[in-house]
């Protein structure tokens, strides 16, 4: 069965490192990896696939950055090249990017029938390109692979149950299986000069980055907090800050850092501050308090016994969800049992 696995931005990495791992082993797969190229720089995309050992992609697109019609088109055109000359039984796309949108509609075009990791996500917030991105890959999809009982939820009431199962969600996995390696070897992963005691925090959400008034109140909120931050910053934000931000001199501003190294943060931070989908998770089954710097999430699950607090931009809020109690509760395992990816190949099988 040959399978084109379409990757392109830094959670995709991380998402595909786990589940190739398991689908490369079994003999009759046969995976063809391609990257559109909308993630480019060393630290956005090299250090995955070499950290965690991807393999190398058959085809790099090399779209890079641009409005989100002129970046998609440029996705479409080569994955649609790519699909002609491969004609693989399947197409695999993740998340909810724009490689993930494109990867999902050029392939339902040419009648290649198309698998979803991470279906069935929902903010209900039509205004996050992510989520127009969700909507319209699960609709294009054959095959929905749901992380959690609540997409399921989500994919039933659009009337997709049929070609929605519940997976778990491969994030588990991967966090599971790359915190062995650092427990090997802490030190290895361990980012040098850091404060002894720290709140990590990551901002890159088009909602915050490009509202200069959410970004504001966020720097406003993290400079009145008196404790140091430690924030790996996404090139986008970079790029707004350099030239319209003085930083305060509590907040320690890095490279974005690698996967090993960012599990390694977020295990010795006290406190998660973020706007990503993935961080979220991570503070979730790495036990550490998340605070959501948007206005809603995906991950309801997370929400419970205050483990995820939404803020949003609200300095106030921020400063409150701060100074709260951590939650003495335990998780929920309610993201499957770490073998996510082992169902998705049993799955690709079937079709
Ligand atoms: C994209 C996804 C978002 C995801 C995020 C993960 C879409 C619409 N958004 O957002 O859902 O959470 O990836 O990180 O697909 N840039 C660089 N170097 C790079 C990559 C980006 O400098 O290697 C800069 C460019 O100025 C670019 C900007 O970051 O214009 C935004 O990059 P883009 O890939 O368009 O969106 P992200 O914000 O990364
Ligand atoms: N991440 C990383 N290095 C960083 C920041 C984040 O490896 O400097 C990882 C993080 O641990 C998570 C993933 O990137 O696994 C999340 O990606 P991002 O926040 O860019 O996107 P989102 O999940 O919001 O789509």
């Amino acid at each position: 069965m040959k399978i084109v696995t379409i990757v392109g931005a830094r959670p995709q990495f991380i998402k595909a490192a786990t589940v190739s791992r398991i689908i490369r082993a079994h003999p009759e797969i046969h995976e063809i990896l391609v990257h559109t190229g909308q993630h480019y720089d060393e630290n956005m995309s090299d250090v995955f696939f070499r950290e965690l050992s991807i393999p190398v992609p058959d085809y790099n697109l090399e779209v890079g950055s641009g409005s989100h019609g002129e970046q998609t088109g440029r996705m479409l055109k080569g994955i649609e090249e790519v699909l002609v000359s491969e004609k693989p039984d399947c197409t695999m796309v993740y998340g909810d990017t724009n490689s993930t949108l494109a990867g999902a509609l050029a392939s339902v075009k040419l009648h290649i029938p198309v698998a979803h990791v991470e279906a069935g996500l929902r903010s209900f917030n039509r205004a996050m390109p992510e989520e127009i991105n969700r909507i319209v890959t699960d609709r294009i999809s054959d095959m929905l692979f749901a992380p959690t009982q609540t997409a399921i939820d989500n994919l039933t009431t659009e009337g997709l149950a049929g070609i929605t199962c519940f997976t778990g969600d491969v994030m588990y996995d991967s966090v599971l299986f790359y915190s062995e390696w650092i427990q090997r070897d802490p030190a290895k992963y361990r980012t040098a000069g850091l404060p002894a005691n720290y709140l990590l925090a990551t901002i890159h959400r088009a909602e915050n980055t490009d509202n200069p008034e959410n970004l504001r109140n966020i720097f406003t909120a993290l400079a009145k907090l008196n404790k140091d931050v430690v924030l790996p910053i996404h090139p986008r934000t970079r790029k707004i800050i350099q030239t319209s931000f003085s930083i305060p001199g509590n907040v320690h501003i890095i490279d974005p850092v690698g996967y090993l190294e960012m599990l390694k943060l977020t295990m010795d931070a006290t406190k998660v501050l973020t706007d990503s989908g993935g961080l979220q998770k991570e503070a979730y089954f790495l036990q550490k308090q998340c605070i959501t710097l948007r206005t809603e999430t995906e991950w309801v699950e997370t929400l419970h016994d205050n483990w995820n607090i939404i803020t949003g931009s609200d300095p106030q809020k921020i400063e409150a969800a701060v100074l709260s109690d951590i939650p003495s509760a335990t998780q929920q395992l309610c993201f499957g049992d770490g073998k996510s990816a082992g169902i998705i190949l049993e799955k690709l099988l079937s079709l």
